[in-house]
């Protein structure tokens, strides 16, 4: 699925623009604060109906207006498709957000399915590497539904059964409920625990050895490697069953299930220890790079489906070497867009196949420069 175009009404710095993507590379230059990061936002934004920068929505409507609007038009080689998200804001309270496709309201976002896939670089990013484990489980889980896709439902229904658990032993500490209904609920969790353990073990194992192979390429002098670590040994629902079980004492008196998937780590590590810890700042922005670009090969391998990749400023502190063999990889296949203040940092980019579109500060988005 290519993604052909974007088009801003009101969105953050576009009052009216809109921007053809190249089939492969775009590369989208212009000084600080000309609007490059919010075109990608746009991008993202116009595909999944959420912002990979903020979750509050408002800010990305332009200052002074009550609405925006984004179009996205794709390509899923058999048809061209539009999708649509606009956000109306009144007053202080919640915007409202309407997502159509081809002018068909929906109730709620595309699946990952009948979308483009997207990946994002960005500096805030980095917090995927040096931030809580939520942030990489989180991550994670999305990587499974873009390889498998109807396996996102054992996540779902994990967070279900996990809710109703934890509902319960809320109500066996106020006295309204007794202790012995819990373990009704135990079996039902640990079965969709153990559906939710596989498929991310799964997904690790096939991460692995790419995720090694392109830091190492990237210029990492450390060996770096993803392990995923889930909380629960059991392999069978019995074990698990016990495991929640012989900590039943310590969920009543929390008040919650302390034991289980929800707990599991990705765990990103430089020579046998935590990179979130003790890596450096660099060596954390190749990790991602790295994993971002393994999640990618994995993607082609097992789906035949690249995600679209949103590369903002991720040459700057690349040395001309890795930034050359970036480009090379970027080029390779698939659709990818990077941000770039200068023009001379993306290698090959003033090449034929390469789409650059320049960005001024204001509303309006240039066009493309000829080669
Ligand atoms: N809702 C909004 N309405 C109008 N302008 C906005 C809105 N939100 C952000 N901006 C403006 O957008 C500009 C930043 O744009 P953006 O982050 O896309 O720049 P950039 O080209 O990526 O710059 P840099 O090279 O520094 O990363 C800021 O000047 C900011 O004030
Ligand atoms: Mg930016």
């Amino acid at each position: 699925m290519r993604v052909l175009s974007v088009q801003m009404r009101d969105f953050r710095t576009y009052a009216r623009a809109e921007a053809q993507l190249g089939p492969s590379l775009t590369v989208v230059h212009g000084p600080n604060g000309a609007g490059k990061s919010n075109l990608l936002e746009a991008i993202y934004f116009g595909c999944t109906a959420r912002s990979p920068r903020t979750r509050n929505e408002r800010e990305l409507v332009r200052f002074g207006v009550s609405a925006m609007r984004v179009v996205v038009r794709v390509d899923d080689e058999r048809q061209r498709h539009e999708l649509s998200v606009g956000l109306q804001t009144r007053g202080e309270g919640r915007a409202e957000k309407v997502i159509a496709v081809d002018g068909a309201p929906l109730e709620r976002p595309l699946e990952s399915e009948q979308r483009p896939l997207l990946s994002v670089f960005a500096p805030d990013r980095l917090e995927l590497v040096k931030g809580a484990p939520a942030l990489r489980r989180a991550h994670l889980d999305q990587f499974v539904s873009g390889l498998w896709p109807v396996r996102g439902a054992a996540r779902r229904e994990y967070a279900r059964v996990l809710a109703q658990r934890n509902a319960l032993l809320g109500r066996v500490r106020t006295g309204s409920a007794s202790s012995a209904t819990i373990s009704a609920w135990d079996r039902e969790l640990a079965r969709s625990a153990l559906a939710l353990s596989a498929d991310r073990a799964a997904a690790v194992e096939l991460l692995g050895g790419s995720f090694a192979r392109q830091a190492r390429q990237l210029g990492c002098q450390a060996e770096l490697a993803v392990e995923y670590r889930p909380r629960s040994r059991a392999r069978e629902e019995d074990e698990f069953v016990a495991e929640l079980q012989a900590r039943l004492r310590a969920d009543l008196e929390r008040g919650y299930t302390g034991h289980g998937p929800h707990r599991d780590e990705l765990a990103i590590v430089r020579e046998g220890r935590e990179l979130r810890v003790f890596g450096s700042q660099g060596e954390q922005r190749l990790a991602l790079l790295a994993l971002l670009l393994a999640e990618r090969a994995a993607l082609e391998q097992e789906r035949r489906r690249l995600p679209l990749m949103l590369l903002d400023d991720v040459m700057s502190e690349l040395d001309s070497e890795r930034r050359e063999l970036l480009a090379a990889e970027l080029s390779r296949d698939g659709q990818s867009v990077i941000a770039t203040t200068d023009l001379a940092h993306v290698p090959g980019a003033g090449e034929a196949h390469v789409t650059r579109l320049r960005v001024s500060p204001g509303t309006v988005l240039g066009e493309a420069v000829a080669a």
